[in-house]
């Protein structure tokens, strides 16, 4: 069985799967696959580190590039690994590039996949990851979802139920593993936010960052929010060279924001997990807010995961500066709740769960 990582959202679901497949030797010999989709150490080792993988077992070392360059050197570089390895099962998770470029290959080479966080739509072809999902799970054998909606989803793409099993939230699983070895970081103390109230932003999708207009929007927004508590905004590298490129940095400097490198996993839940308030335009920062009942604005205008408005705390805002205010303010008007619903099997046990239905799958086979 190959496991794909490729890019930082697929670490923390490929760890609790490799774990539980190790645990499990006499059923599973698991091999981690690093496409290098991601590669600064602090977008790929350090989450090695952090949730206790062990360093891949086979690097494709792609890198950066156009979507249609970096998809298709991942494809050439895996076919020769898949024949060399001859797998039973390659496992992908979500909705990155190397999803779908390792899905593809398998499935011209008759390799069964299973697609972990099957059946997300967000209705929006023009964000990239909308056509992987949809092109992943179309080709894939096993389709695991982690909400009901995701199972309706696939039903009406015309896919057979017996091709998909609902086994929840595997992300959450490495969330609940984690959440008290987090408190060993020092990242609250480091940014000064240890004994107040601090929101938290990630920002990285094409159509927030590379228009300046939208951008410029954002950070206005961000600028007056900033007056009421502090934000601390991990910056992603792609964001960060548009900060520069749009001029930026200096009306960020001038407010309450505070700019600091990716962090790693644990450092990164310890600050989140501490949070009043984390705006973003992740789709995991969703789930994890949700979990935890931090109320979460989603700047964007759409969302692949209903689940997390309609059961948890998140709101979408869009990017329209007044309405990314005034959502600030009712959230802020409002309690956090630790003792939020959370949205069924989203319970720590999904990796357990996933390697049931596949070795079900395997005496099928
Ligand atoms: C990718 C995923 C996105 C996910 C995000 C999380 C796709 C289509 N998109 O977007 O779904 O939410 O990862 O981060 O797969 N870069 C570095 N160092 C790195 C990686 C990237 O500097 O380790 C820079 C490069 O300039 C690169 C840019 O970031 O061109 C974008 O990286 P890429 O992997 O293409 O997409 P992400 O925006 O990270």
């Amino acid at each position: 069985m190959l496991l794909i990582a490729g890019a930082r959202p697929n670490f923390m679901k490929v760890a609790p799967i490799y774990a539980e497949m190790k645990r499990r030797p006499c059923e599973f010999a698991p091999k981690i696959v690093h496409t290098g989709q991601h590669y600064d150490a602090s977008m790929s080792d350090a989450f090695f580190d952090d949730l206790g993988m062990p360093k891949p077992d086979i690097h494709l070392g792609v890198g950066s590039a156009s979507h249609a360059v970096q998809t298709a050197k991942i494809m050439t570089a895996f076919e020769p690994v898949v024949l060399e390895e001859k797998p039973d099962w390659v496992l992908v998770v979500g909705d990155v590039n190397s999803t779908i470029a390792c899905a593809l290959v398998c499935a011209k080479l008759g390799v069964r996949v299973a697609h972990v966080e099957a059946g997300l739509r967000s209705r929006d072809r023009s964000m990239p990851e909308e056509i992987n999902r949809i092109l992943t799970d179309s080709i894939s054998d096993l389709l695991l979802t982690t909400s009901q909606d995701a199972d309706e989803n696939l039903k009406q793409e015309g896919i057979p139920a017996e091709k998909i099993s609902f086994v929840g939230n595997v992300m959450i699983d490495s969330l609940m593993e984690h959440l008290k070895v987090a408190e060993c970081s020092t990242v609250r103390k480091d940014l000064a936010v240890d004994d107040r109230d601090y929101a938290v932003l990630t920002l990285h999708r094409p159509s927030n960052v590379d228009d300046k207009d939208v951008f410029a929007g954002i950070i206005d927004a961000l600028v007056d929010i900033a007056e009421r508590l502090p934000i601390i905004f991990p910056v992603h590298p792609r964001t960060r060279a548009k900060i520069d490129e749009f001029g930026f940095g200096e009306r960020i400097a001038g407010a309450n924001l505070t700019l600091v490198e990716p962090l790693g996993y644990l450092d990164f839940l310890r600050l989140y997990s501490g949070a009043r308030l984390v705006l973003t335009d992740s789709g995991g920062l969703q789930e994890e807010t949700t979990v935890l009942g931090i109320p979460c604005l989603t700047l964007r205008h759409n969302t692949e995961r209903p689940i997390t408005i309609e059961i948890g705390t998140n709101v979408l805002v869009g990017t329209d500066p007044e309405r990314i205010r005034r959502a600030a303010n009712d959230a802020l008007s409002c309690e956090n709740n630790a003792s939020a619903k959370k949205p069924p099997l989203w319970d720590g046990h999904a990796a357990g769960r996933i390697c049931d239905v596949l070795l079900e799958k395997f005496s099928f086979a």
